[in-house]
């Protein structure tokens, strides 16, 4: 095998998709303990704690190297080289939380056993569907009297619309949880808050009629066989292709803050979460294993310091080898460009990594001459697809205080919807820009930017908008469309036709009045 594909084969790229306080900061701290990438538990809730203390963005941006640093963190496992990449989840929530995950391989969904499935992981499995990404599942927080877990898995099938596959099975909950029992090694995992890693001891089982569960668990060992019974008739058994085409998920039981369950769902993960896989390009696929070196950008992130006016592309490596120096094509710009200014993302005790390969994540400088989307190849014309703009939930109109400045108004919200942070919207009627956003944050940070770097003085007003649709279709519809809904009718920063609703019964309605249209969620960046 040539080194290339050893080292594409032992990647793994994937993120977490969980609603805030499920879990996703605990866990993720106990895989880099597991990965030796940190050397004590605290350092990432640190971080999280600094992000999250304030709401507001100014403060964030203070802790803006550590956000860098953050979005993507390796750490190596066995003989996996992973790679973690972070999404913003509570007062971050942006469109970059969703973009994100159309850079992984698959992902992992945490869900909090006491509250189930919640609001923001049934968004971000939407994203996942996109893509038919492979999603594993941890349930978490089962020191807590949470919920009966037959209950969890059918409200996951039927909320997710995503089948399960139980792979490992709760003893108990709360005060009464003994542990777990893995349904395919039979073993019996038991539960000890006191014990290093959660674990009071890992033992094999010939079956569930084994004696000694009944010597270690009493008479739970048979609401345990009842359990698994039961199983049969309403669960799936684990099948890796089903899991791999984004149709089932194996599912953990655990406790992410006593390290319990983690460490069988990681090795899990490593054995059977996909390699880098291959991408879709406008004229063909490309495969990981290809020699010549290929990425796209999946998101920016700008320098709020107005000193230093650069931005940092972050990168998914599709095929060959990236080396520092090297010179790629910036297939939009036509042009080539030597990056000798780049972040590899890397393990903390590696100081010197000058290489990254498919499933990496390399950040690169730049002044405002990369956007979402664009494709670097060492030559070819290629684009890659499946980086779309997602329908922004949150609406503002922008009012200019100084009506001499309304071209620099509009270079500022065209860019700024280039980095991705916001998307703009021109009225088919009237002169007000209107602002989308997936995260309310983001029209802070519009408003500081476009003062600072554009020098406009702007302020909001409200306007009712909840969703919006980009719409496409033959071309006289779309006429007779436009002069019949010419007040929710908008032209996005890229030139695209976007309709915006004020509720989604208004969208359901319009939608059904024209069904020779197409209503799309999401825009493929041209
Ligand atoms: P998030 O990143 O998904 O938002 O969640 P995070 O890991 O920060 O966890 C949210 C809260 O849930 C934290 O409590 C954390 O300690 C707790 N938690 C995580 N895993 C478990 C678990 O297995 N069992 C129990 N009982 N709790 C768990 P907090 O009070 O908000 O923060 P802290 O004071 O513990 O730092």
């Amino acid at each position: 095998m040539k080194y290339n594909e050893q080292e594409i084969d032992r990647r793994r790229t994937f993120a977490i998709v969980s609603h805030p306080d499920a879990g996703k900061t605990t866990i993720t701290e106990k895989l880099l303990l597991f990965g030796g990438a940190i050397q004590q538990a605290g350092e990432v809730r640190a971080r999280k704690a600094a992000r999250h203390a304030t709401s507001d963005w100014m403060e964030m941006e203070k802790q803006r190297g550590i956000s860098v640093t953050s979005s993507v963190m390796k750490f190596t496992y066995r003989d996996y080289e992973v790679n973690l990449l972070d999404t913003p989840g509570h007062n971050d929530f942006s469109e970059d939380t969703y973009r994100v995950l159309t850079a992984v391989d698959s992902a992992l969904m945490v869900i909090d056993s006491v509250k189930g499935v919640e609001n923001q992981t049934i968004k971000l499995l939407d994203v996942c569907r996109l893509r038919h990404t492979p999603i594993m599942t941890f349930i978490n927080k089962l020191d807590r009297e949470g919920r009966d877990p037959f209950e969890l898995i059918d409200e996951i099938e039927k909320v997710l619309r995503i089948q399960c596959a139980p792979m490992t099975w709760p003893i108990g909950m709360g005060k009464r949880f003994r542990g777990t029992y893995h349904l395919y090694t039979k073993e019996l995992v038991i539960f000890d808050a006191e014990a290093e890693r959660g674990t009071g001891g890992v033992i094999s089982m010939t079956g569930l009629d084994d004696p000694r569960l009944d010597e270690l668990l009493g008479s739970q060992a048979e609401e345990l066989r009842a359990d698994v019974e039961l199983l049969e008739g309403a669960a799936h058994p684990f099948e890796e292709e089903a899991y791999r085409a984004g149709l089932q998920t194996p599912v953990f039981f655990g406790s992410a803050i006593n390290t319990f369950g983690v460490q069988q769902l990681l090795d899990t993960f490593v054995d059977h979460a996909p390699t880098p896989l291959p991408r879709e390009a406008v004229s063909r696929t490309v495969s990981p294993y290809e020699e010549p070196f290929t990425a796209f950008a999946f998101k920016i992130q700008a320098n709020m310091d107005p000193a230093h006016r650069d931005r940092i592309a972050f990168f998914r490596v599709c095929s060959g080898k990236f080396t520092r120096g090297m010179k790629v094509r910036h297939v939009r710009l036509g042009r080539e460009v030597a990056i000798n200014n780049a972040t590899i993302f890397m393990a903390q005790d590696r100081t010197h990594v000058d290489e990254a390969f498919p499933g990496d994540i390399i950040g690169i400088h730049n002044h405002g001459t990369i956007k979402i989307g664009d494709t670097f190849t060492q030559g070819e014309e290629l684009k890659f697809t499946g980086i779309p703009n997602f329908a922004p939930e949150h609406f503002r109109r922008v009012r200019l205080l100084d009506p001499l400045k309304s071209k620099a108004l509009e270079k500022g919200l065209t860019q700024l919807a280039e980095e991705g942070t916001t998307q703009v919207f021109r009225p088919l009627m009237g002169a007000d820009w209107v602002v989308g956003a997936v995260g309310l944050l983001q029209f802070d940070v519009v408003m500081h930017r476009l003062e600072h770097e554009y020098n406009v003085k702007a302020t909001y007003e409200p306007v009712s908008y909840v969703t919006a649709r980009w719409v496409t279709g033959e071309k006289k519809k779309i006429e007779e469309f436009q002069k019949k809904e010419v007040m929710s009718c908008y032209i996005d920063g890229e030139g695209d036709l976007t309709y915006l609703a004020g509720s989604q019964w208004r969208l359901d309605n319009t939608m059904d009045n024209w069904k020779d249209l197409a209503f799309h969620a999401t825009r493929e960046h041209n």
